[in-house]
């Protein structure tokens, strides 16, 4: 396994995701907990980025002893300038910052094998290392940063002032294949090691405990169930709350997903229930806090049925943590997540077993665990589901012509294998009815939208260019089979001004 010494970067755990991708086990822990070096005796030490500067006095600085294992080491950054100080280099404030895309020339090196001699990297600093420790030879530089790789190739110690993790640097990818080489790991890692492993942990941490799991159907809560009912068997029950908002044949799915797993699973149908709650009311923000709290009332009643807990799961993933990180901004639309539900449960701790994986690497580790492709694959499906995809009133009867379109467009989409391209893709149902003729008579029916993003964040989106066959044959279908719909639009908007939902 690798180490990653974290000391405060930003894109840290993307570190651990890079050395990951080479099948080699890697955990990001505090520079501080210099016990972590030698409880896990790692094969390689990876030094982060950070926001400090190495020559203030209270600057956080790797131990002399860390260089003296015999352990292969890169330093990245703020990782690079600690190394250097450490080791009786330079460091200090540069005259010229350097952010964003920069050109580098490296020479030969292990850690550049098969890299291009000129490339682009991401940099991302103002101080710099001036001079490089003894025995240390420059590998790297830029136009303002001269220094911008250095090594000790006997000792295998590297250091880049550039973020190799980044997806902005070109060779990023070589230089952790690289370096994983030079520690000598067996890249024999796999996402099966992980399942393993995190099923031994958690059923050492939980033991006959008793734990509670909202189920939302999606792929991340869904992983983390299927995780602790592997570890705790019948000592977990998943409350799955359909609220008659969900995707067609959703509810159905998971609950036969689900029967299938050795826990206890409940499923309440509490669809009528919100329909009620939704009578009448047109604004979306109030429509998403009744949706919100209309499943917080369900899950309490049950809960309280159930009794106390000891562990309380959540599918939280590491996206989630740095989005959570973020600063606060102005609220667009209020989300709602059964991830971040219930604070009035009765449990000791809560447990998120999957918060140091990526969307994709979640999905690997569902398939490991045999849940079904359609259920790994899943695109994400937000809290309030339907109820924000219909505007205006939320009706039974609109919830199925919504649920009958967005099922024929997924199929088509699908079979034309436009999909894997895709982020999110789904149908709405505008509150606008316009005039059509059907056979030889008017029609005053509904306008169903279609929409289709690409983005990595969901942060900004924009709209996807679907082949005019699939959409016209979309189109085609849903005005023929879906009855209330005369007329389909295509959303063309990109995120911002518009947002991915619709309400
Ligand atoms: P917007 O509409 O804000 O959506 O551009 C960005 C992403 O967030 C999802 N979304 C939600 N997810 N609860 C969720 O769990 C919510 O209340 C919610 N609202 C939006 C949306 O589907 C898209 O992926």
């Amino acid at each position: 396994m690798i180490l990653v010494l974290d000391f405060g970067g930003q894109y840290n755990q993307l570190i651990a995701r890079r050395v990951r991708e080479n099948n080699v086990y890697c955990e990001v822990h505090a520079a501080s907990d210099f016990d972590k070096v030698r409880e896990l005796k790692p094969e390689g030490i990876i030094l982060t980025g950070g926001p400090q500067s190495v020559y203030v006095d209270d600057a956080s600085l790797p131990p002399l002893e860390l260089f003296e294992l015999g352990v292969p080491i890169l330093g990245i950054c703020y990782g690079a300038q600690a190394m250097a100080k450490v080791l009786g280099g330079e460091v200090k404030s540069a005259s010229v910052s350097e952010y964003g895309k920069t050109e580098i020339e490296v020479s030969a090196s292990k850690l550049f094998a098969n890299v291009e001699k000129k490339s682009v990297a991401w940099m991302s600093h103002t101080d710099r290392i001036f001079t490089a420790p003894k025995d240390f030879v420059v590998t790297a530089s830029s136009s303002d940063c001269p220094i911008a790789a250095m090594e000790n190739p006997a000792k295998n110690f590297y250091a880049v002032q550039f973020h190799p993790e980044v997806v902005h640097t070109v060779e990023g990818t070589k230089i952790f294949s690289n370096f994983v080489d030079i520690c000598g790991c067996a890249r024999d890692w796999k996402m099966s090691s992980f399942v393993v492993d995190t099923i031994a942990k958690l059923k050492a941490k939980i033991g006959g405990g008793k734990v509670l799991c909202a189920l939302s159907g999606g792929v991340d809560s869904s992983v983390a169930a299927v995780l602790l009912s592997k570890a705790v068997g019948k000592n977990l029950t998943c409350v799955f709350v359909d609220h008659g908002l969900l995707r067609k044949n959703e509810a159905a799915e998971v609950a036969d997903v689900f029967g299938g797993f050795d826990l206890n699973f409940i499923k309440i149908d509490a669809g009528e229930r919100f329909l009620n709650k939704l009578r009448g009311v047109v604004e979306p923000e109030r429509k998403r806090k009744i949706i919100g709290e209309e499943f917080i009332r369900v899950f309490e009643e049950v809960s309280k049925k159930i009794g106390a807990v000891d562990y309380l799961v959540q599918g939280t993933i590491y996206p989630d943590v740095i989005e959570s990180g973020l600063g606060k901004s102005a609220v667009i639309k209020s989300h709602h997540n059964v991830g971040g539900l219930p604070d009035f449960v009765d449990f000791k701790e809560i447990v998120e077993p999957l918060r140091l994986l990526f969307k994709d690497e979640v999905r690997q580790a569902g398939r490991e665990l045999g849940l079904p492709e359609n259920l790994v694959n899943r695109q994400p499906f937000p809290g309030p589901g339907l109820g924000i995809r219909i505007i205006g009133e939320v009706t039974a009867d609109k919830v199925k012509i919504v649920q009958d379109a967005d099922a024929i467009y997924r199929e088509e989409i699908f079979k034309a294998g436009v999909d894997k391209n895709l982020a999110q893709y789904f149908a709405a149902l505008t509150n606008m009815r316009s005039v059509g003729v059907m056979g030889d008579g008017r029609t005053y029916d509904f306008a169903i939208a279609l929409r289709a993003v690409l983005t990595s964040d969901f942060m900004t989106a924009e709209s996807a260019q679907i082949p005019w066959d699939v959409l016209s044959r979309v189109a085609n279908r849903i005005v023929n089979e879906v009855k209330g719909v005369n007329r389909v639009l295509y959303d063309c908007t990109s995120k911002p001004p518009a947002t991915i939902e619709f309400e």
